[in-house]
């Protein structure tokens, strides 16, 4: 893993960016849909005098355009593939109709190049979550082709100008300032952690400064989008509180119970500040905290914000004592973890894992199997045991479904027990989620490390 101090070095030879990105607006065609065209795009991730990056974006910009809209509302968005390879967009965190999830090879073919697929969905619970490549991911996403999706309260809770997000990634830059691409798909990433960059960026930008009125209270929409990189956030240094976490709503704002707190690949978390100071929200993994953007307070009347306190979403309660509980226990990886692997039916052994890049597995079975996991009735509790046999954290995502971690290595958990989509896991754990299988189709089960995920951490459980 590179360190944090080498981060330090990169960022220390200079780093000027100043505000936040506007949000772009995106052309509506015209019969409504909006169109996000894939495609390659040479920018700049560093400062001006950087050698250039060739990404891959959406419409032009990593993040892609927000979308935006309310509860309730539909989506309507034409995907074109400008890339040379297939690709498909997954929508993170939505209880969307299983046809929509974006899922090359589950829930719809890859869109090659060249063709173009229509999403339309309806969004069914106001918050916060983000759309990403789901075709090779660990390959599509690393390049830049991801974007926030936010819904907004019927009436919204906050005035727009106090509803700040901010899309967090972890890029690996070469010497030079350019993306790393070479290193893109090295085992030696698939194998450990996932791939770990050097520079982190806000809504593309490195160390944004973002002015607040001081005085007013704004939400900051926090979204992790690196591939594998685990932030570590200490909200009550700014006296902040959490209002939500995956686009779920707290009961009641709430103080952070640890420090500092982790926000996993894919997770959200909203928090309230209340602005007095200034103040940076700083990334304090790494060796030495790593500035990822810097607040100003600043005096003003600016819009009179609302803040009203959120309401939560309405998710089928699980029915605890009516459950079914599947084990999944998580094998492989480096530290000597390796165990008897199946994929697509043979028996892996020795040259077998660099030749497949199969390196995890759920249940001794790495990546999609043609059975799955399990299969519900519709309506039915799941309860899912997660058994983390490897040396490694991971950040396991349950596709199309909100669930409740209600139990962390044989205690039940004390910072209540909140709806997410995407949960952590630690090296040697075991974390107990329920949910109420209530949306017919094939949903993925899979961590959210993308390296994990495209090494055999992925599977799939069907809803009748
Ligand atoms: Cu955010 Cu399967 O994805
Ligand atoms: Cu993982």
């Amino acid at each position: 893993m590179l360190t944090r101090r080498k981060a330090l070095q990169i960022a220390s030879a200079g780093a000027a960016t100043l505000s936040m990105t506007p949000i772009l607006t995106i052309a509506k065609a015209a019969d409504g849909f909006l169109e996000i065209t894939a495609g390659p795009s040479r920018k700049k991730l560093y400062r001006e005098d950087a050698a250039v990056s060739e990404l891959w974006t959406y419409n032009g910009a990593t993040p892609g355009p927000e979308i935006r809209l309310r509860a309730g509302e539909t989506v309507k968005v034409r995907l074109l593939n400008n890339l040379d390879e297939p690709t498909s967009i997954h929508w993170h965190g939505i209880r969307i109709d299983n046809a929509m999830d974006g899922v090359a090879g589950l829930t719809q073919p890859a869109v090659p190049p060249g063709e173009s697929f229509e999403y339309e969905f309806v969004v069914p619970d106001p918050g916060t979550y983000w759309y990403h490549a789901h075709n090779k991911s660990w390959n599509q996403v690393a390049r830049g082709l991801y974007g926030a999706l936010i819904v907004d309260e019927v009436e919204p809770a906050f005035s727009r100008g106090n509803d700040l997000t901010l899309v967090i990634d972890d890029w690996r830059l070469n010497r030079d300032g350019s993306l790393d691409v070479a290193s893109l798909g090295h085992l030696m990433d698939w194998s450990h952690g996932g791939r770990f960059g050097n520079w982190l960026t806000v809504n593309g930008e490195s160390r944004p400064e973002i002015r607040l009125v001081r005085g007013q209270s704004y939400r900051l929409r926090l979204i992790n989008a690196a591939n594998a990189r685990i932030f570590e956030i200490d909200p009550g240094r700014f006296g902040a509180k959490i209002l939500a976490y995956d686009g779920e709503p707290l009961e009641k704002p709430t103080a952070p119970i640890y420090a500092p707190m982790l926000l996993g690949p894919a997770q959200r978390m909203d928090l309230l500040v209340v602005t007095e100071n200034d103040f940076v929200l700083e990334e304090l993994s790494g060796d030495s905290p790593y500035p990822v953007a810097q607040f100003r307070a600043v005096d003003g009347d600016g819009p009179v914000p609302s803040s009203k306190s959120l309401m939560p979403n309405a998710i089928p309660e699980p029915d605890l004592n009516n459950a079914r509980i599947v084990r999944v226990d998580m094998t492989g990886g480096a530290m000597g973890r390796m165990v008897e692997t199946v994929y697509q039916g043979q028996v892996l052994a020795g040259e077998d894992y660099p030749r497949t890049g199969q390196l995890w597995a759920f249940n001794g079975v790495a990546n999609l199997a043609e059975a799955p996991l399990f299969a519900a009735e519709r309506g039915e509790t799941i309860i899912l045991e997660v058994v983390n046999n490897t040396a490694f954290m991971h950040a396991m995502h349950v596709h199309g479904h909100h669930f409740r971690v209600i139990e962390r290595s044989g205690a039940t958990i004390d910072d209540g027990d909140p709806w997410r989509d995407t949960f952590l896991v630690g090296p040697d754990q075991t974390t107990k989620i329920a949910f109420v299988a209530d949306n017919p189709g094939k949903w993925l089960f899979h961590c959210h490390m993308l390296e994990h995920a495209a090494a055999g951490m992925n599977t799939w459980f069907k809803v009748a």
